[in-house]
């Protein structure tokens, strides 16, 4: 048995002195929320990727969910989406009274298959939510075609390019990130919507800050709005995390090669190539356990060994309150139920060495016999 202090962890944000300091500074300054650093992480994240606006918010759920206002979702109206996601792209839909219309992925990108959401499509199909899954740009190009509002969860994205080389976020769609601790730029908690549009823009801003018009008084609101502000130490820290990206992209990167490398030739799945032009930008490294391995049984012996995983992800549709809610049930949407029965994510952070990676791979090959 490995000794605790020998664990693997799933996943690690890499934070220095320039966020401490960060933190500092805007501790000094008094202006917790509502200050300068907000614009400033907007302007640089925006500029980072090449997209006209960007706006921060307390998280990708409340850039979903803002994003799908802004295209107007509103009740009865359905949205097709990718039930191989996490949880947040869905519920969203739900927060508007609209359906989520779920339609299969494809088996080597593990993105909404563009045929199948073809498909699904109705004539109360008001937006298309692809979801840029573990990091791997989804098909938007494919989905344009319809002319329908889209919606881009790209809360694992952050470095990812289409494949005419657009960086995922400024294609012009509302497009949304999240800064949770485990993504490749962290906030703690937060999120960010990117888009082209300035009415959409203008509107996001006021919702996010309980309906208020930028030319408004204090206390005065002309529409529905919310609290979803981003506050400062948390852009603060972003804007620090900004100025690594690079090196933590690349360190991700690099960890995904050397498991790659690790696992090749073996009964495991590994996530896909980039292929076409498309990169991924490296979030998690999930693996497709072979057929007939007990997923439970592994991840169980690979904490034995000192190795953090978890099953990675569940099928939206399958989940106690969507089969209550909607009647789903196993057999909707056999690529995504095969992938989420027999996914696993492996530990993945930038600061992961050499030693770590050949460690894991040695203890998954032990337990599964792959
Ligand atoms: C695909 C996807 N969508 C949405 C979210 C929601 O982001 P947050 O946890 O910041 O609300 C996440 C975060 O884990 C995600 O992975």
């Amino acid at each position: 048995m490995t000794a605790a202090t020998d664990v693997i962890p799933l996943a690690r944000p890499l934070l220095g002195e320039a966020e401490e300091r960060a933190v500092i500074e805007v501790l000094r300054s008094r202006q917790l929320s509502l200050g300068p650093r907000g614009p400033a992480f907007e302007q640089a994240f925006a500029e980072r990727l090449g997209a006209t606006h960007a706006s921060a918010v307390s998280s990708g759920t409340a850039a979903l969910h803002l994003a799908l206002r802004a295209v107007g979702v509103s009740d009865g109206d359905e949205v097709v989406t990718s039930p191989f996601s996490f949880v947040a792209s869905a519920n969203v839909i739900l927060y508007e009274r609209a359906t989520p219309v779920f339609a299969d992925i494809d088996p080597v990108t593990l993105n909404l298959d563009p045929d199948a959401a073809a498909a699904a499509i109705t004539g109360r199909t008001t937006a298309l939510l692809p979801v840029h899954i573990f990091g791997y740009p989804a098909d938007v190009p494919a989905l344009e075609a319809h002319g329908l509002p889209i919606v881009e969860d790209a809360c694992e994205a952050l470095g990812a390019v289409h494949a005419d080389g657009t960086a995922v976020g400024a294609r012009g769609h509302p497009a949304t990130f999240a800064f949770y601790a485990n993504k490749q730029l962290t906030t703690g908690e937060g999120g960010m919507l990117t888009m082209a549009s300035a009415e959409h823009k203008e509107r996001v801003d006021s919702e996010r800050n309980q309906g208020r018009a930028p030319d408004m008084g204090w206390l005065d609101h002309d529409r529905l709005g919310f609290n979803y502000r981003l506050d400062d130490i948390a852009c603060a820290i972003g804007l620090a995390q900004l100025e690594r990206l690079d090196g933590m992209l690349a360190d991700r990167a690099r960890v995904a090669s050397s498991y790659r490398e690790a696992l090749a030739g073996t009964e495991i799945t590994l996530p896909c190539e980039d292929s076409g032009g498309r990169v991924r930008g490296w979030f998690v490294y999930v693996v497709q356990l072979p057929r007939g391995v007990d997923r439970d049984q592994t991840i169980v012996a690979l904490r034995e060994r000192g190795v953090q995983s978890k099953p990675y992800l569940p099928a939206i549709h399958l989940m106690s309150f969507y089969r209550r809610r909607f009647g789903h049930r196993e057999g909707e949407f056999p690529v995504c139920e095969d992938v989420a029965a027999r996914s696993v994510a492996l530990p993945f952070f930038p600061e992961m060495t050499e030693g770590q990676v050949a460690r894991v791979a040695e203890a998954l090959l032990a337990v599964t016999r792959a």
